[in-house]
Order: C-alpha cells, then sequence, then structure tokens
C-alpha cells in the first residue's frame, strides 16, 4: 500500500495555502488537498481588517475562529494576513486624525493578536507599506494620519501582545523592483537596529512568467542576508500580464497548451529550488500558494482575464506545475 504524501511531507519548510473557511467548509475535494498537501494555513481575507473590523465599536472574529479551529484539527500552522492593510477599509478607519488612528491602531493590534495569541504562529503586520513601484511608502490611511511611525507603533504593539509571535513585513513586487526591495531592506535594517521587532519579510511573489529568474534569486539572497525570516506567503504564476493595479490585465493568451504547463512546471521547480539554495534553514518560513486551484484563482476576478496561475486546474487535479514544483523540493 502506498502511503500518501504531499507536499508537506517532502518539503524540508512548512509549505502553506490560502484559503476561505466558508469555501473549505462545503467542498471536500479542496479539504482533501489542503489537509494532503499542506501544513501551513492562511485565510485569504477573513482575518483582513476590512474583515475583523467591517462595523464600528464591534470586532467580528467568526471566520477568523474558525479557519484557525480548522488549522489546529488539522495540526496546520496558523499564519495571520494581515494586521494592517490599507484595502477596502471602511470610511471609520480611513477618516481618523492622527491620535484617532494612534489609539485604533494600538486598540486593534492588541486585541486581536491577544484573542490569538499563542494559536497563530505568525502574522503579517503591515502588508503593502511601499507603493506599488519605487521605494516610496504608500499614501494610505496609516500614513496619511501618523506618518512613517505607524509601522513601528503596529510591530511593538503585536509584539506586546504575543511575544512569541513571529511578526512579517509583507509585500510584493519585490523580486523585479530593485528600488522597492532596496526601500524595503532599508527600512527593515533601520527597525532592527532600532529595535522595534520585526522577525521576517513576507514576498508575495504574484509571479509572471516572464520574470527573470536570476533577478528573483539575487533578491531572495539580499534578503537572507538580513538573517530575518523569509516567507513566500502568497505565490502564484500567471501567464498573461497586469500592471500590478486592479483591473490592469492584458490576456495575450486564451487557453493552455501541452507546452505552457510544461513551461509553468519549469518554473515552479525552479522557484522551489532557489528558495531552497538561498535561503539558510532556519531562516526558512516557507512557501504559501494564494489560492492552489485554477478554479478559484483571484487572478481571473482581480484583472477580468483568463488565467491558470496554480498547482491544480478547473477540475481540482494536479497540474504538471504541482510536479515541477514537487521536484523542486525533493531533489537533494
Ligand atoms: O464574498 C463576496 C461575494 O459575496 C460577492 O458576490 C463578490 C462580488 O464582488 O465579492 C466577494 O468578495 C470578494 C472576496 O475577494 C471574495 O472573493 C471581494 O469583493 C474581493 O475584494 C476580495 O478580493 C480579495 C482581495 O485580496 C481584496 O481583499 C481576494 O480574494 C484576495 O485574493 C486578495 O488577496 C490579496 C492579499 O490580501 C494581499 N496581496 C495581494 C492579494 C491579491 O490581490
Amino acid at each position: 500500500r502506498k502511503a500518501v504524501t504531499g507536499l508537506k511531507d517532502v518539503a524540508p519548510f512548512p509549505i502553506g495555502g490560502a484559503v476561505s473557511i466558508r469555501k473549505l467548509a462545503g467542498d471536500t475535494a479542496l479539504r482533501a488537498i489542503v489537509t494532503t498537501e499542506f501544513s501551513s494555513l492562511t485565510s485569504t481575507n477573513d482575518m483582513k481588517m476590512y474583515s475583523i473590523a467591517a462595523r464600528e465599536g464591534q470586532l467580528d472574529f467568526a471566520r477568523a475562529d474558525s479557519t484557525v479551529a480548522f488549522a489546529e484539527a488539522n495540526g496546520m500552522r496558523m499564519f495571520g494576513h494581515a494586521l494592517v492593510w490599507h484595502y477596502g477599509l471602511p470610511e471609520y478607519i480611513t477618516s481618523k486624525d492622527r491620535a484617532g488612528m494612534e489609539a485604533f491602531l494600538t486598540e486593534y493590534i492588541d486585541t486581536v493578536v491577544t484573542h490569538f495569541r499563542g494559536r497563530v504562529d505568525g502574522w503579517d503586520v503591515v502588508n503593502e507599506v511601499f507603493d506599488t513601484r519605487g521605494g516610496e511608502l504608500r499614501a494610505t490611511p496609516f500614513y496619511t494620519a501618523m506618518g512613517e511611525d505607524y509601522i513601528e507603533l503596529a510591530f511593538r504593539t503585536a509584539h506586546a501582545a504575543d511575544p512569541q509571535a513571529k511578526l512579517f513585513i509583507n509585500d510584493f513586487g519585490t523580486e523585479r523592483d530593485t528600488s522597492k526591495l532596496n526601500a524595503l531592506v532599508d527600512l527593515v535594517v533601520r527597525m532592527r537596529q532600532t529595535g522595534v521587532p520585526i522577525h521576517g519579510i513576507g514576498f508575495q511573489w504574484h509571479q509572471q512568467m516572464r520574470d527573470d529568474t536570476a533577478v528573483i534569486r539575487q533578491t531572495l539572497r539580499r534578503a537572507a542576508a538580513t538573517g530575518l525570516l523569509l516567507h513566500i506567503s502568497e505565490l502564484d504564476l500567471i501567464f498573461n500580464t497586469h500592471n500590478d493595479a486592479a483591473g490592469g490585465g492584458v490576456e495575450e493568451i486564451s487557453r493552455m497548451t501541452p507546452e505552457l504547463l510544461a513551461a509553468q512546471a519549469d518554473r515552479y521547480e525552479t522557484l522551489a529550488r532557489i528558495y531552497r539554495q538561498e535561503v539558510p534553514a532556519p531562516q526558512r518560513y516557507g512557501i504559501t500558494f494564494w489560492d492552489f486551484t485554477d478554479r478559484d484563482t483571484w487572478i481571473r476576478g482581480f484583472f477580468d482575464m483568463n488565467d491558470w496561475p496554480t498547482l491544480y486546474d478547473d477540475d481540482l487535479q494536479p497540474k504538471p506545475a504541482y510536479d515541477g514544483f514537487r521536484r523542486g523540493l525533493e531533489e537533494r
């Protein structure tokens, strides 16, 4: 009898998936993939500020709690995404002045991290604090109210609430934009020097087939030199292109061929290998897939274009990409 082994069983570091607990609850096939393949879980949307703090004066933990319970029941590590992100926030938050924002962030982060203390292993404390391109801090409502101080406040508050939790700064595009990577590394180094409790860097890695793997390798090497944990936090790999902002999709490829699927498999293999080769074992927080079926990928809706960015096809069958990624993990 052949034992079923998943990616988690062959990887020398945690392998994660982003999930929606509502979707998981009603879908046996999806659940089977999650429990067989992954050792780490991230909630796609249910632990975001806009989900938990949608209504003023009242935090809603229902779906986040169910997600954490699912992770625990299946012996998986739970990762928290994300404490502070500007996207989709209600007006009562975005309109705050400095004092109001400081009070809100302190109370929100303290309450949420305390609520999950000991059960959430690590957090994206701040997500996407940099502009889409270049190295400037993004003019979010937090930044507008408090300047760059909100970042330090967020890390200190999270650390005080759960001193064991690993605290990350998470962003996208840093593997293809040197200015953005420089700004990220500079910020992290400055924070370490001034004693701000930050433990890791998250690379979203929403990648495109045309990205230069030599540059990707180089950026990971540079980040590894900080000595911090490195999390590939939102991996997927698209064929078409987009401009990194909502709605900017360009659909050049409209159907899959065996050749394209094979190229994607090679690329997934290379990415797994780059992570293994460039990140020293103690710094490997793991690789998390952001949606892992083409059926459910956020790409199609968000950019309004067709694509096939994940390891599983529309019928939830493993693609060549799955085998490719697995090869990249397993080789010695
Ligand atoms: O649940 C409602 C559904 O009831 C409604 O019919 C439908 C109509 O628009 O919307 C559904 O909610 C959507 C939700 O995804 C679930 O699919 C929201 O509109 C949509 O805004 C939301 O998008 C999420 C997006 O972040 C914004 O929060 C994506 O699922 C999620 O994959 C994406 O994740 C982000 C990371 O957090 C940060 N990095 C980039 C990444 C991709 O954009």
